[in-house]
């Protein structure tokens, strides 16, 4: 068990005295709705049985320790609560101080400090997430141990707002959101411009959802996400200018089609289109899913990832390779990049016969192609960020 190994470590790092508490928030994974979360529009993803385990105690005084079990050479990061600032040494350790320092921002002071101790069991760099787990999870944690007033939904809106002004990372609510609302067995249908959510059952009766990891690394801070964000932003203030809308979300395809000529610059357009589309993309997605028409969901799944490609130009060719070789086997119902793109990883839904054809296939092709392996899970739909009783 995993919690026991964190709970083996924990005490062989800072000491097995006190009131040692264990926990556990998700990854997730974006079915479909991508880059529409920044532009108000609607996104369905789910939170995963993978993700990160934490260990923590409070302190007397105002040290913060922090180790994770993924960075072990980094050893013992220490910090403390009174100087709550993103530091480059600091590492991952970012991503918890930024959450207790947006705690502070919004009223929560965290007077006391503690040992944290973290595992994650989602790919690093994978595009599941794996900060915005770190970040619901810690919340949750400061909630639990020093009993903090805060929703799950709050904390999502924390980790989002660490993240954006700590991290510097201009993301959209969707992964917190997943992470903090995350329901077994369900997807979360998001309207991102009012935070309305629908839990919709992933019915999968003989399918699996499988990621296929490119093993390219991709550092948001560092990749054209921002860029993105701010081409959408220009082509919105266009678009405004002829017709009075709040979100790209707001507009249907015809209506697009009818103003888009106010977007003064070709790829600009695209962009929108792309924000447009994928948004009637996702309603309609969930509604096909609703109906028991999984058929429909994955073509749909498919036709997000040619958007992506073409008009947002987000996957790459590591990406490219994954899906278009998912297409050309039989029983791969859907498969599209998720997440912010530019490397990461994709999803699909296959066939449980196909699962194992997928996988050697799509594998060889793809180390043939760019010269190193992907990785290949199969994954679960799982709960939101929990407290854990060890046992034994
Ligand atoms: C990243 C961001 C999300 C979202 C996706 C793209 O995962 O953190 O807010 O914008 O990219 O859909």
């Amino acid at each position: 068990m995993i919690e026991h190994q964190v709970s083996e470590k924990f005490k062989e790092i800072f000491g097995g005295e006190g009131d040692i508490r264990y926990y556990f928030a998700p990854g997730r994974v974006n079915l479909i709705g991508e880059h529409t979360d920044y532009n108000g529009g609607h996104v369905f993803p789910c939170a995963l049985t993978i993700g990160t385990y934490g260990a923590a105690r409070k302190r007397a005084d105002k040290r913060l320790r922090f180790y994770s079990m993924n960075f072990e050479a980094l050893g013992v990061i220490e910090s403390s609560v009174e100087n709550l600032k993103p530091e480059k040494e600091a590492d991952w350790t970012n991503y918890p101080k930024g959450v207790m320092w947006a705690f502070g921002e919004k009223g929560m002071q965290v007077e006391y400090g503690m040992d944290l101790l973290l595992f994650g069991n989602i790919p690093n760099g994978s595009g599941l997430s794996s900060s915005a787990s770190v970040e619901v999870l810690t919340g949750f944690i400061l909630r639990d141990l020093f009993g903090f007033e805060v929703t799950n939904q709050e904390l999502a809106l924390i980790g989002q707002f660490s993240e954006n002004k700590f991290n510097g990372v201009n993301c959209g609510i969707m992964d917190q959101f997943a992470i903090a609302m995350g329901k077994r067995d369900h997807a979360i249908f998001l309207d991102t411009a009012t935070l309305d959510y629908r839990y919709t059952p992933i019915r999968l009766e003989n399918a699996k959802i499988v990621i296929s990891c490119s093993n390219k690394k991709r550092g948001l801070g560092d990749s054209k996400y921002n860029e993105r964000r701010s081409e959408c932003e220009t082509a919105l203030a266009e678009i405004q200018e002829v017709c009075g809308i709040q979100t790209l979300g707001d507009l249907t395809e015809q209506q697009f089609e009818q103003c888009k000529n106010s977007v003064k610059d070709e790829v600009r357009q695209r962009r929108a289109k792309h924000a447009v589309y994928e948004n009637q993309r996702t309603i309609r997605a969930v509604e096909a899913l609703n109906n028991d028409d999984l058929k429909l969901f994955g073509e749909l799944m498919n036709a997000s990832h040619v958007s992506l490609r073409d008009d947002y130009e987000v996957t790459g060719i590591e990406l490219d390779t994954l899906v278009e070789e998912a297409w050309k086997i039989d029983g791969v119902i859907g498969s599209r990049m998720t997440g912010a793109g530019f490397g990461g990883c994709t999803v699909s839904i296959v066939r449980d016969e196909a699962v194992d054809d997928f996988i050697r296939q799509v594998g060889s092709a793809y180390e043939k192609k760019i010269g190193y392996a992907a990785d290949f899970y199969v994954v679960e739909v799982g709960d939101g960020p929990r407290r854990l009783q060890l046992q034994g």
